[in-house]
């Protein structure tokens, strides 16, 4: 199945069975904001525990805090997001539609990669054991030409971007590259404008004594301008981290691919205070620990690699993503970046006070450096989901859609289903559940035959079912399903507890790391 094909049936799976719906929806909707229906909650949830717990949890150094999204808008004035934090737009005067000018760059470069792929593929397919890759992208003519002309546009648009943006050039690139609007077809372009995407309100009651505030674009700022309180409060001593998980927002222009870009997400950020000269030691090490983080989930390494950043923001000196193998290529999941001591620097100019750490063991006072780690919930929440979805042929020739999350992520643990409506089994089945429910989130389902309610939480990423049996009534054991393997095994009640709640719980996930 194409990839695309995969990923919408990924999209209407999510609303289907409760993960994603539309926000708004029975108003047509609202671009780029959805909400978490009661199967992705519960999703959603468990990747927060999963992160907050390996930070906070496993870090003797690590603390969390949640502050306000309203904050002083000083604060975004100094992180230099009320001045730089823009995208390049240009309109297509003919369909009235609105484009980021660096995005219909980067499409015309990735229709480059494609069509070196397809040639790729079809000279595999063409050679079979005998082909060379290598070979074939060196000496293939037409290979040669698309990646000379890709080279040379990625060269030239790095070189634009890299120039502040130059806006013209961005727009002199679109023309000379021919790229169409996908909606009019035509190349009726008008100028490149910068456009910041931090959303406004004003706080206060008059209009002439209202301030304006921006709905944070990071949780980041929270974290650096409560540091100081941290340190003291906590009595924290550099090296240390500070968590959070929060919502963010972002006028985005280009908002597509469900939820990987949206207008108000949910990040979960950690900055690591450390000292001047060790940030590039620590930076390392976090990398490593990240990954590990996203591999524990069992999705396979090849699903994940490093995006190393060439171009750095002025005051980073290293960056770099993790990315998942999403059904529409590698993309971006968290970012981790040595941001210097900027953003305290900048707060410490802009406040006019002093937030040195003073360190007790060498006497001197600085600004920490700061090693952050960024990673969105929602497209953590979408790379799991495309990374969980299934369709596998069965033996009797029926198709079984099943989402094989990690089972400490899963919405629901375990399944309680009576095989019959009748004869005591609904209550011996409720039993198990009033007694299991502390432990685990469980769920009850009576209704249709065994095997459509198997399927329906395969659909849901539920890791075990038991079904309650007249023999149940008699020994007291249950038959437990494992939704991966479809394998059943009998076993006592009394055990169910001691079997499941080690294969489902976060604490075991954490152990693996
Ligand atoms: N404090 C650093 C920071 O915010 P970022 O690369 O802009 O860095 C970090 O964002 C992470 O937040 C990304 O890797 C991504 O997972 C998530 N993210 C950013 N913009 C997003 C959006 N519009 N929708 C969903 N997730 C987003």
């Amino acid at each position: 199945m194409a990839q695309e094909d995969v990923f919408k049936k990924i999209v209407s799976h999510c609303k289907e069975y409760g993960f994603v719906f539309p926000s708004s929806e029975i108003y047509d909707g609202l671009g780029a904001v959805y909400d978490y229906g009661q199967n992705g909650v519960e999703l959603k949830n468990n990747i927060k525990q999963y992160w907050w717990q390996s930070m906070v949890l496993l870090h003797e150094n690590i603390v969390g805090i949640d502050s306000a999204i309203f904050m002083h808008p000083t604060i975004w004035k100094a992180s230099g997001h009320v001045d730089a934090f823009n995208d390049p737009l240009i309109d297509n005067r003919d369909s009235k539609k609105r484009y980021r000018a660096d995005v219909l760059i980067e499409d015309q470069i990735a229709k480059y990669d494609e069509k070196i792929a397809k040639e790729v593929a079809k000279a595999a397919k063409k050679y079979g054991d005998a082909f060379n890759e290598e070979e074939f992208r060196t000496t293939n003519a037409r290979v040669l030409e698309h990646q000379q002309k890709r080279d040379a546009l990625h060269e030239r648009y790095t070189q634009a971007m890299n120039a502040g943006p130059d806006l013209q050039e961005l727009r002199q690139i679109i023309l000379d590259e021919e790229i169409v609007c996908p909606i009019s077809g035509t190349r009726n372009w008008t100028e490149v404008r910068q456009f910041n995407l931090m959303f406004s309100t004003e706080m206060g009651s008059t209009a002439d004594g209202a301030m304006k505030v921006y709905l944070r674009p990071e949780t980041a700022q929270g974290i650096f301008v409560n540091y100081l309180n941290v340190q003291k409060t906590g009595r924290m001593k550099i090296p240390f981290g500070i968590a959070q998980i929060g919502k963010a927002f972002r006028n985005e222009i280009v908002a597509r691919q469900f939820i990987f870009r949206m207008r108000e997400f949910e990040q979960m950020e950690m900055q690591f205070f450390v000292k001047p000269g060790t940030e590039l030691e620590w930076f390392k090490q976090w990398k490593e620990t990240r990954l590990r983080w996203h591999k524990a989930l069992g999705f396979g390494d090849d699903h994940y690699r490093y995006h190393d950043h060439e171009k750095l923001a002025h005051y980073a000196n290293a960056a770099t993503d993790i990315e998942f193998l999403m059904p529409f290529g590698f993309k971006e999941v968290e970012g981790i970046h040595s941001r210097t001591n900027f953003d305290l620097s900048q707060h410490e100019k802009f406040s006019g006070k002093n937030i040195k750490y003073f360190d007790p063991e060498t006497n001197e006072s600085y600004t920490p450096y700061v090693i952050e780690t960024s990673i969105g919930v929602d497209r953590m929440f979408l790379s799991i989901m495309c990374g969980s979805y299934c369709e596998e042929k069965l033996e009797n020739g029926e198709t079984r859609v099943v989402l094989k999350l990690p089972a400490a992520l899963a919405p629901v643990k375990l399944a309680v289903l009576p095989l019959v409506k009748k004869d005591g089994l609904p209550e011996k089945a409720r039993e198990i559940i009033d007694e299991l429910k502390f432990h685990f989130n469980c769920q009850y389902d009576e209704k249709d035959s065994i095997g459509k309610r198997y399927r329906r939480q395969d659909a849901i990423g539920t890791p075990y079912c038991v079904t309650v049996d007249h023999d149940t009534l008699n020994d007291n054991c249950v038959t437990l399903r494992n939704r991966d393997t479809m394998q059943q095994e009998r076993v006592p009640i009394s055990e169910l507890d001691h079997i499941i709640a080690d294969r489902v719980s976060i604490t075991s996930l954490l152990k693996t790391l």
